[in-house]
């Protein structure tokens, strides 16, 4: 067995970071993660730097925006994994630079851990977050930087403890807002699971520049089949309503911001089908579930058990 690859985590305080920093430490790879000064001394995150510590994770201070910081940090690993939020996704670029700098980095995953950003009918905000991801792509190919893009589709902890409902913290046992007629399938995976299968890509020559789809076959659902999933579960019927793509666009360009965000990005999923709707070309892509057997997913079924 070749040695594990050292990883460089930059965003792992981060709500998918967390994961995957803790993921990398289980599967023994040597794990570093990027944390700003004010991180450190920040009482609220004082539970997840402890964790890290506790897992043997080797914290560095830094900053996206020190560009010295980034090359130094960088130069002691053989893989760099981003999970920046969405504030930061365009300035990836500056990874992208100092990695090109650095000149030692076998492998960069960029922020993605959602909807393919190059096969994508998004709207507003939705849109605006793709062409970023897109153009961060576009620069990691451009420096001829091996990559890995993770399309991890939707995490379920957004998603089913409110089977997608907005303003409700448990899942409906009255009535459900469909998207568009429910139809378009989609993808929920646990972010442990995410986490599993990101970092079995790092060190894998079939995953090296290729975008890696998490859609193991029984987390692939159309909201419809989710919904009666949940009414199996609970033994009642409970009352559909549905929103044409009209009634939700009204709704995107009249919500405020963060709402207008995350409506585009459900109209992305829900309505157009955005994680089903193409084929994965070996040319582009390969799914994790196949690459990787061996792994015991967590349903939806399961997950769902949980709220009964
Ligand atoms: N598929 C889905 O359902 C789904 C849902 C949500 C997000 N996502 C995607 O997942 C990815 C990560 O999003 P997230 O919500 O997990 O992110 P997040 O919780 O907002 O975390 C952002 C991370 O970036 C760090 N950071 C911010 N500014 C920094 C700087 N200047 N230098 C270094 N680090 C900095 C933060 O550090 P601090 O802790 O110090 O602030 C934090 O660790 C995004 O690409 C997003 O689009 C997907």
């Amino acid at each position: 067995m070749a040695e594990k690859s050292k990883i460089l985590i930059i965003g792992g305080t981060g709500y998918i970071g967390k994961f995957i920093v803790e993921a990398s430490a289980k599967a023994g790879h040597p794990t570093f993660v990027l944390v700003r000064e004010s991180t450190l001394s920040d009482p609220s995150k004082s539970s997840v730097i402890d964790s890290f510590k506790n897992s043997g994770v080797t914290l560095i201070t830094g900053d996206l925006y020190d560009h010295e910081s980034l090359v130094k940090a960088i130069k002691q690993v053989d893989v760099v994994i981003s999970t920046v939020g969405q504030a930061q996704l365009a300035d990836q670029v500056k990874i992208v630079a100092a990695i090109k700098e650095a000149g030692n980095i076998k492998r960069f995953l960029p922020s993605e851990f959602g909807n393919d950003a190059d096969r994508e009918h998004a709207v507003g905000l939705a849109k605006a977050a793709f062409a970023t991801k897109a153009q961060v792509r576009r620069a990691i190919e451009a420096e001829n930087i091996p990559y890995t893009y993770i399309t991890s589709n939707c995490f379920a902890g957004y998603f089913l403890p409110t089977l997608a409902q907005a303003g409700v913290t448990a899942p409906p046992r009255d009535k459900v807002v469909s998207l568009g007629d429910g139809n378009a399938k989609v993808v929920f995976n646990d972010e442990h699971d995410i986490a599993t299968y990101t970092i079995k890509t790092v060190d894998d020559p079939r995953t090296v520049n290729k975008s890696v789809y998490i859609k193991p076959p029984a987390n692939i659902h159309s909201f419809n089949e989710l919904v009666s999933l949940w009414e199996k579960k609970i033994d009642k019927t409970l009352e559909k309503i549905y929103l044409t793509e009209e009634q939700v666009l009204k709704n995107i360009e009249e919500s405020p911001f963060p709402l207008n965000l995350i409506v585009a990005l459900s109209h992305a999923i829900f309505v157009k089908g955005d994680q089903t709707n193409f084929e994965i070309e070996p040319s582009f892509g390969v799914e994790a579930s196949e690459l990787y057997p061996d792994v015991k997913y967590t349903t939806v079924d399961e997950y769902l058990s949980r709220f009964v």
